[in-house]
């Protein structure tokens, strides 16, 4: 077998078999195949796209390569949480705590940010001495004693994914459904949990700018899930504009502590009541209503609040320590209206140039800078009205600008965004 004739069988839209994708696997993970061949092979499969077998073929190779964590010591139905990334997307510190004090086990793994979005492993290392990098043993340990954990990714599950997607991060090869979903389900199915919750992000901030789109993504990861055993819900949520109105590491965790006292925004404690309480269906084995009715006990009644403490300080992390140390600027509008229109990446971008966010892997992330987000889709909008207030540390030449040309303004109220469009599973 030969990497030219794979690349070139692609090129000409031909379906490749188990063997050749294993092929691939295998030798651009020992460094046979180089990264110019497999940037090539992936651009390849980003214009033609591959057929399910070939993505169930894809997916299969990638978790074979790695490890598989053994998750028998946790009592319980694990259910995992995923995210296709957003700005401003806290939910997994709310979500994660929410089901955990419902008596639903959370073994969770999380990515860092790249690019315009976000992480939530960045997110929790803005908390000074929380430790992300746990070993197996604590990692099964914590979950038995407090019923939550997340941590970094660990390096043996499904290495592939890890080398592929830093590969397509700087190829222009991000947006494929076959390669999200094979990347998105070998890390889930590697992790060892039973069941899984996606919250399939749609809109102009997100991997899938189209509904029809995520809904083919969402089909594909179900049927993935369904071949390995494993029941996959996926929620198709609205990214049109950022989630919550903090994006920035600090700034996030200081909302997604408000939001777990009932303080938070709208759309970032509806969404969150609403995945928790899936999770929490499929981890009981209980109907939805029941399960929406002991999320919406446990955000009142502040377990959840006390579930996130605990966790986090068990994890090492100092709360009282959490600092924002920026400076301040109000950017206001120069023009009046409703807002209709929010370019979502273009403000991910702006938080990542001030620092919240990282352009290359290796980049240091400044943990108190970003943006609050004074005027969402539908809200009146005056000369001289706050939009955004910046979290800076550093100037950024220009960013006045980038952030009010995020902002459409039209004379009359559209309709009022929708927060979920669909749920599939
Ligand atoms: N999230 C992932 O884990 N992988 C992708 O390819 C896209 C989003």
């Amino acid at each position: 077998m030969n990497i030219i004739d794979i690349i070139n069988k692609k090129r000409l839209n031909e379906e490749l078999s188990s063997d050749e994708i294993q092929f691939v696997i295998d030798n651009f993970l020992n460094g046979t195949i180089k990264d110019y061949q497999m940037s090539s092979l992936l651009m390849a499969i980003c214009i033609n796209g591959m057929s399910d077998e070939e993505t169930i073929n894809l997916t299969n190779s990638m978790l074979k390569i790695g490890k598989t964590l053994d998750l028998s010591k946790i009592e319980g139905i694990k259910v995992d949480k995923h995210s296709t990334g957003g700005v401003g997307d806290k939910t997994t510190l709310i979500v994660g705590p929410l089901v955990a004090s419902c008596g639903v086990k959370v073994a969770k793994m999380s990515g860092r940010g790249l690019g315009f979005t976000g992480g939530t492993i960045d997110k929790l290392e803005s908390i000074p001495g929380f430790i992300s990098n746990l070993s197996t043993t604590k990692f099964i340990e914590q979950v038995n004693k407090v019923g939550m954990v997340d941590s970094s990714a660990n390096s043996q599950l499904a290495p592939a994914d890890k080398k592929i997607y830093a590969l397509r991060d700087v190829t222009g090869t991000t947006s494929s459904i076959p390669l999200i979903a094979s990347s998105i389900m070998s890390k889930k199915l590697a992790s060892g949990v039973d069941k899984i919750v996606i919250d399939l992000k749609v809109g102009n901030g997100a991997l899938m700018k189209t509904l029809e789109d995520a809904r083919k993504l969402a089909r594909l990861m179900i049927k993935i899930g369904k071949i390995h055993g494993k029941e996959v819900v996926c929620i198709l949520s609205n990214m049109n504009q950022p989630l919550g109105k903090m994006v920035g590491n600090s700034l996030e965790i200081k909302e997604a502590m408000e939001t777990l006292v009932g303080k938070g925004p709208e759309d970032i404690t509806n969404l969150s009541i609403i995945i928790a309480s899936y999770m929490v269906s499929l981890g009981k084995n209980i109907k939805l209503n029941e399960a929406l009715s002991l999320v919406r006990e446990n955000l009142n009644n502040k377990n959840a609040y006390k579930k996130f403490l605990e966790f986090v300080s068990y994890q090492g992390g100092n709360i009282n320590k959490l600092q924002i140390k920026s400076r301040k600027k109000v950017i206001l509008s120069d023009k009046e209206g409703f807002v209709s229109k929010i370019n979502t990446e273009k403000i991910g971008e702006a938080s990542m140039l001030l620092g919240a966010g990282r352009k290359n892997i290796y980049d240091d992330i400044d943990y108190s800078v970003g943006l609050e987000i004074h005027k969402k889709i539908g809200d009146s909008v005056r000369i001289g009205e706050p939009l955004v207030t910046i979290y800076y540390n550093k100037n950024v030449t220009n960013i006045d600008e980038m952030i009010k040309s995020a902002y459409t303004l039209s004379d009359n109220i559209k309709e009022e965004p929708r927060l979920i469009y669909e749920i599939l599973e």
